[in-house]
């Protein structure tokens, strides 16, 4: 592996170090019960793991060189565990509270609808990973329908920032999480230019 490479490697390995430090760290400050513990660390990490995989969108090549594995690998890898978590994320806040409630998304007023917008992210990101999955079915479509997931990690980032006891607009974290925000604007018109 050359320089340039092991420079990329420390970069793409250092980075979800951070971000799993502060998660921790974050949660550590403020750690409640077990199943607390379960919904926010789910989504938190679930979060990373899917801004990871659409970071990764840009970066096919070097992904291969960094990981040793094809891009297509790596980002279901992180895709799976990411959807995996953010559907134990709203199971758990449900056991929670006793109710199927949460998975029934609400509109009006906007305020609410931002705050819960982490139900419609959710259905989304199936649509989006299911858009994925079929995407020899569904042809030239698929691309298209995937690009849901950015709609859902946006959604995600301001339900997150609104509800969330570890996310905020002024802790490290919660700028932190608006930092992946705006990576992911960039990657989405970058994308298209
Ligand atoms: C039916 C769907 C969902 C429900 C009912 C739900 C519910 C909640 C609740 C109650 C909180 C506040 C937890 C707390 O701080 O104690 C929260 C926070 C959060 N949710 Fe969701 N959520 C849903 C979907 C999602 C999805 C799909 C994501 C995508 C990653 C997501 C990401 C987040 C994040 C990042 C936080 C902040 C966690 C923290 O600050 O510790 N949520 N959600």
């Amino acid at each position: 592996m050359t320089e340039d490479n092991d420079k990329k490697r420390s970069l793409f390995y250092g980075g979800i170090m951070v971000i799993a430090i502060m998660i921790i760290y974050t949660m550590y400050l403020n750690p409640g019960n077990i199943l607390e513990i379960v919904i926010r660390g789910s989504a938190l990490f679930g979060f990373m793991s899917l801004f990871l995989a659409i970071v990764m969108t840009e970066y096919m090549t070097e992904i291969k060189k960094i990981v040793g594995k094809p891009f297509l690998k790596v980002h279901h890898y992180f895709a799976y565990t990411g959807v995996i978590l953010i559907l134990v994320h709203p199971l758990a806040f449900s056991l929670k509270v006793g109710s199927l409630s949460p998975f029934i998304p609400v509109f009006t007023p906007l305020e609410t609808f931002l705050e819960l917008a982490g139900r419609p992210a959710l259905y989304l990101f199936m649509i989006g990973a299911l858009a994925g999955i079929y995407r020899a079915r569904l042809k030239v479509t698929w691309k298209q329908i995937h690009l849901v997931n950015y709609v859902a990690i946006l959604f995600a980032l301001i339900h997150g920032l609104l509800i969330g006891t570890d996310l905020s607009f002024n802790n490290p974290l919660g700028i932190l999480y608006i930092l992946m925000g705006i990576v992911v604007i960039y990657i989405f018109f970058d994308k298209r230019k």
